[in-house]
């Protein structure tokens, strides 16, 4: 039977650090980390998340800026908006929460904000420092997970990682930090044969395809850690991941619950992103 990793746990301690250095950069060098959030429209998922990302700022002694912009905002008011915090002072990270009206190219609007701001690290620049190892930030999510691998003692250094997906914000900046460490790391996808036999193969199995209990027990190693990425909406209401837990657990040496797993991580990395661009900004890095 696996042990459960505590995700809301260990984004209490990263959260714990974040507000201990925050405090010292405030009491030692006056300054204050502040954190813009733009969003656009009225997606109620965003919605959940942005205030959840706003309460996480407060929590954490941050200042946090909130645009809650109208759904007919064009491309060009939000480009406007965006250099405006670019140049604001008090304003050390940006994230525009996605995904915007389609009126509104994302590419765009990601390129537009300064990478040194680019807490999400989705900017092609910090997405190319990512690639070759030289990193300011790390995307929210895959860096949430290795700060959970990390957690159960798990030597990533030489084993087998498999990562089920390969999008821009999960799946492949996961394999590249997976790598970084010395995994020896496959990427499957929706088109990737003989997936059973491979995930059989994973000592560290990570999966990120948005299909609920995609992953059955019968494809997970004995004594695999197994990352739950997934969040899906079942139509009884209830959260799910992307790994059949009740089967999974009982493979696995370590497992994360959905929720209460990788979810808790994301806003928590956010968090230590955003102090990450405060002290570069100040030349304190
Ligand atoms: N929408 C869903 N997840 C994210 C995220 O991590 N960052 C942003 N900006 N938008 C999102």
């Amino acid at each position: 039977m696996a042990q459960i990793i505590d995700g809301k746990q260990v984004s209490a301690s990263v959260k714990q650090e974040v507000k201990d250095e925050a405090a010292k950069l405030r009491d030692e060098k006056g300054l204050k980390v502040g954190l813009a959030v733009v969003i656009v429209g009225n997606n109620p998922a965003s919605r959940v998340y942005v205030n959840n990302k706003k309460k996480a700022c407060e929590a954490v002694g941050f200042q946090s800026f909130e645009y809650a912009l109208d759904e007919s905002t064009t491309q060009e008011q939000l480009l406007d908006l965006v250099n405006v915090l670019n140049r604001d002072d008090r304003v050390n990270g940006i994230l525009v929460q996605l995904p915007l009206p389609k009126h509104i190219d994302e590419k765009t609007v990601i390129d537009a904000i300064s990478p040194e701001k680019d807490v999400d690290a989705f900017h092609p620049v910090n997405v190319g420092r990512i690639m070759i190892g030289d990193y300011a930030f790390l995307p929210c999510t895959p860096a949430g997970v290795m700060r959970l691998i990390a957690s159960t003692g798990t030597e990533i250094s030489g084993k087998q990682c498999v990562v089920i997906g390969r999008s821009n914000i999960v799946g492949k900046p996961m394999a590249m930090l997976l790598l970084h460490e010395s995994g020896t790391v496959t990427v499957c996808h929706s088109k990737t044969k003989n997936l059973k036999e491979i995930c059989l193969g994973a000592d560290i199995l990570v999966v990120a395809v948005g299909r609920a209990n995609f992953v059955t027990g019968d494809m997970v190693k004995e004594g695999a850690v197994v990352i739950d990425v997934g969040m899906n909406r079942l139509d009884d209401g209830k959260l799910c991941g992307d790994v059949e837990f009740e089967s999974a657990e009982k493979k696995a040496s370590y497992i994360t619950p959905v929720p209460g797993g990788v979810g808790p991580m994301t806003i928590a990395m956010l968090m230590k992103n955003t102090l990450t661009a405060a002290k570069q900004q100040n030349g304190l890095t």
